[in-house]
């Protein structure tokens, strides 16, 4: 099998996609078609904005999930969203999804429990058609305050003991634009999710911010790193640094096209997936945004693979690292591994020498 197919048959598992960050074309469309009445001009200036797959500035990106906001600000968009991104994964053969989102209050429109409600009821009706098991995290945006952040914490503590949607809740994940407040306001919030048994993966290090990535990481709150591009020491990070993360053996969530296209990262050689897998370092690869960074997580293991000439050893590796990596109970990172395991034996050998 050709490193393309072999990476689209393994049974993978993602836990970093944002779910606003992950719509397809063909959602967009179905998005904007819903809308070309009520505002022509919106459509075009939207359909530009958010042209795919483009290199931009981080602030740039920041700007596309504006636009992308403003097309599913009400529960219908909401409920199409979550079941479409789910189907993607699904038909992308990933076995395991953590999905993210910033639960958002529109007046008028929903509020923060409205919003969180329709994904996870989307979530089990897409779960019924797929086979594909979604756990969801509700994610702080450091962009909206540490108000904010105590409801969003709020909602996911109400949803802990609700016999649904309880299980499919996992954690928090802590994001937005790295260069707006500063995460250690956030603390508390971060304090008492522990305290309620909520998991923790924290945007970390996506831009060079050594003080604040040693004080999150000192703090013993983050159960994983997402991107963690500026902590090792060829990106510029301190030694005391390198020497936490490695110390505390936390998975690192690597999204090679997203630092990418974003231009925190110059080329895919460049990526630190190179410099962790040589330390041998638990990494996770995932996508971030697939639609807004134009892939899929197959492409990314492609693109991993491909750079680093990885072996079909390292692939079955780094799936099986996504299973460790998750914040499923014991019993069922078990169940999940024994899956992922029989569909890693039955492509054992089948991958044509690169
Ligand atoms: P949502 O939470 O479902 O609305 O997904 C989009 C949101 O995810 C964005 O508004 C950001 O807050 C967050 N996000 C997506 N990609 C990144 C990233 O690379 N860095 C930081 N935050 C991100
Ligand atoms: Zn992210």
């Amino acid at each position: 099998m050709e490193l393309l197919d072999y990476c689209r048959s393994l049974p993978k598992v993602e836990l970093h996609a944002h779910l606003n960050g992950s719509l397809s074309d063909a959602t967009v469309l179905k998005l904007l078609s819903a809308r070309e009445q009520q505002d022509g001009d919106f459509l075009a200036s939207a359909e530009v904005t958010i042209k795919r797959g483009h290199q931009r500035t981080l602030e740039e990106c920041f700007q596309v999930f504006r636009i992308l906001h403003s097309i599913t600000d009400n529960l219908e968009a909401m409920q199409t969203i979550t079941q479409d991104v789910i189907q993607e994964f699904a038909a992308d053969n990933v076995k395991y999804l953590e999905l993210r989102t910033t639960p958002k209050n529109i007046p008028n429109k929903m509020t923060k429990k409205e919003y969180m409600d329709t994904v996870l009821e989307a979530t089990v009706e897409a779960m019924k058609k797929s086979n594909i098991r979604v756990c969801l995290l509700l994610s702080i945006d450091r962009a909206r305050g540490v108000e904010d952040a105590w409801s969003t914490l709020q909602l996911a503590k109400e949803y802990l003991t609700h016999d649904v949607f309880g299980p499919l809740v996992c954690g928090l994940d802590v994001s937005g634009n790295p260069h707006s407040g500063d995460l250690k306001d956030y603390l508390p919030v971060l304090q008492e999710a522990q305290k309620c048994g909520l998991k923790l993966a924290v945007h970390l290090a996506e831009v060079s911010s050594d003080t604040e990535t040693l004080t999150m990481l000192n703090s013993g709150l983050v159960d994983r790193i997402g991107h963690g591009t500026f902590i090792h020491p060829d990106a510029g990070g301190s030694k005391e640094l390198h020497a936490v993360v490695r110390k505390q053996n936390l998975p690192l969530e690597l999204c090679i096209s997203s630092n990418i296209k974003s231009g925190t990262v110059k080329s895919a050689c460049h990526h630190h997936l190179g410099f962790w897998k040589k330390e041998n370092h638990p990494v996770v690869i995932c996508t971030d945004d697939k639609g807004v960074f134009s892939t899929s997580l197959s492409e990314e293991f492609y693109l991993g693979a491909q750079t680093f000439h990885l072996s079909e050893g390292d692939l079955h590796s780094l799936c099986l690292n996504g299973v460790d990596a998750a914040f499923l109970p014991q019993v069922e990172k078990q169940k999940l591994r024994q899956e992922v395991q029989k569909d890693l034996d039955s492509l054992k050998g089948k991958l044509t020498c690169q």
